[in-house]
């Protein structure tokens, strides 16, 4: 970060987002960096402040300075866009796809569960609650989606494949950096297409990385790909606002999410399973057909703590396929203890969800 100081003005430019990043993510780094270098230049006094985050190269960025509101050239051609696809045709990309989990394999503590089953239900039921018995009168923005927040591996993805399951439609899934393409502009038309994909299959809309579409408003636009992610969010709104099925967000960070979401979305917080709850993962992930030795005791293995539920399936995977390579006949309990904890030893450092009680096992 570099400042340019020019007269009474701050301006700092700051260089170095990597070329291949994408358009939410790297959108999001310069909010963050912007919001630091705010923090830093108050602490100099209140001077009129423009900051500048680009992945041009240094000079590159000296010679033109900051350029408040300046649009950028990949938003010049999308706004040019002479063969641009209908927002049907780019529907066309997304498909739906029949659920591949169902709920008797999830394990959630009995609260989470019930939970997420009251929100799905008053999500699907809202037309019935918010119009005919009239509470719109006192939400004019009823929830629509649900979003699960929580670490890797914790099962949101498996969850969403289980609710479109049990209400009998397939799935949609997308991940919010797919939709922005590389021209500024054409995410929020894809955001529209997914949600048109998702009402003409009567799919349930499952939305990954979802916090790179809610978190808090820019309150400066004053480069193209803030006013690219603010628009994202309002489409995401409007989106929401119409839409009439299930959408379900994911995400792995508990964010600021602007404050027009509240009322929007549902937030259910999937935590890091507990011993009870890692027996129930173990369990389930112990297929019929696996030959186990007769010492293997998911309460046992359960003992192991600091690991997801795909931890849990990689070490049954792991020690299978160790088994079958050292021409064994039998996966045993050290097996699977071995697995998991080559499976941790391996894993990067990084800190270890704090685990919520459960009260008794759940199907
Ligand atoms: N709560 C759980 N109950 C049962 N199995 C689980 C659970 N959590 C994870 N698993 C197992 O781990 C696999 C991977 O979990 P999943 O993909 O749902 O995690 P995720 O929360 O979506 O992770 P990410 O944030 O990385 O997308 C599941 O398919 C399942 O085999
Ligand atoms: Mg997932």
């Amino acid at each position: 970060m570099r400042n340019l100081g020019r007269g009474s003005r701050t301006a700092f430019a700051v260089t170095g987002i990597p070329g291949g990043t994408d358009d939410v993510e790297a959108a999001l780094l310069r909010t963050r960096l912007i919001e630091a270098a705010k923090e830093f230049s108050g602490r100099g006094g209140p001077r009129p402040l423009t900051v500048t985050v680009t992945n041009q190269p240094r000079g590159a960025a000296a010679e033109s300075g900051p350029r408040a509101g300046a649009p950028t050239e990949t938003e010049a051609e999308a706004e040019a866009g002479p063969d641009e696809p209908s927002i049907a045709e780019r529907a066309r990309r997304f498909t739906a796809t029949p659920p591949l989990y169902t709920f008797d394999r999830l394990v959630l503590p009995d609260r989470t569960l019930d939970q997420l089953l009251r929100a799905v239900h008053t999500v699907e039921q809202r037309r019935v609650l918010f119009d005919e018995w009239g509470l719109r009168e006192i939400q004019p923005h009823p929830g629509s989606a649900i979003n699960l927040e929580g670490a890797p591996g914790t099962g949101k993805t498996l969850a969403a494949h289980a609710l479109a399951h049990r209400l009998g439609r397939p799935l949609i899934p997308a991940r919010a950096s797919q939709l922005e393409s590389k021209y500024h502009g054409e995410g929020p038309k894809n955001l529209a297409a997914l949600f048109h994909a998702a009402r003409e299959q009567g799919a349930v809309l499952f939305l990954d990385e979802a916090d790179a579409l809610m978190s808090a408003r820019f309150e400066t636009t004053s480069h193209g790909s803030e006013h690219a992610v603010n628009a994202m969010r309002s489409e995401m709104l409007t989106a929401l606002d119409s839409h009439e099925g299930l959408v379900v967000l994911a995400t792995n960070l508990v964010t600021s999410y602007d404050t027009a979401f509240d009322s929007r979305v549902w937030h259910v917080r999937f935590p890091a399973p507990d011993k009870a709850a890692r027996a129930g993962i173990w369990r389930r992930h112990l297929p019929e057909a696996l030959p186990l030795a007769e010492d293997v005791s998911p309460e046992g293995l359960a003992g192991v703590d600091e690991v997801t539920g795909r931890d849990i399936r990689r070490a049954v995977i792991d020690a299978a396929a160790e088994v079958l390579r050292t021409g064994r006949p039998r996966v045993g309990q050290a097996d699977l203890l071995a697995a998991v904890e080559r499976i941790k030893a391996g894993r990067p450092c990084r800190a270890a969800p704090t685990p919520m009680s459960m009260s008794g096992g759940s199907g």
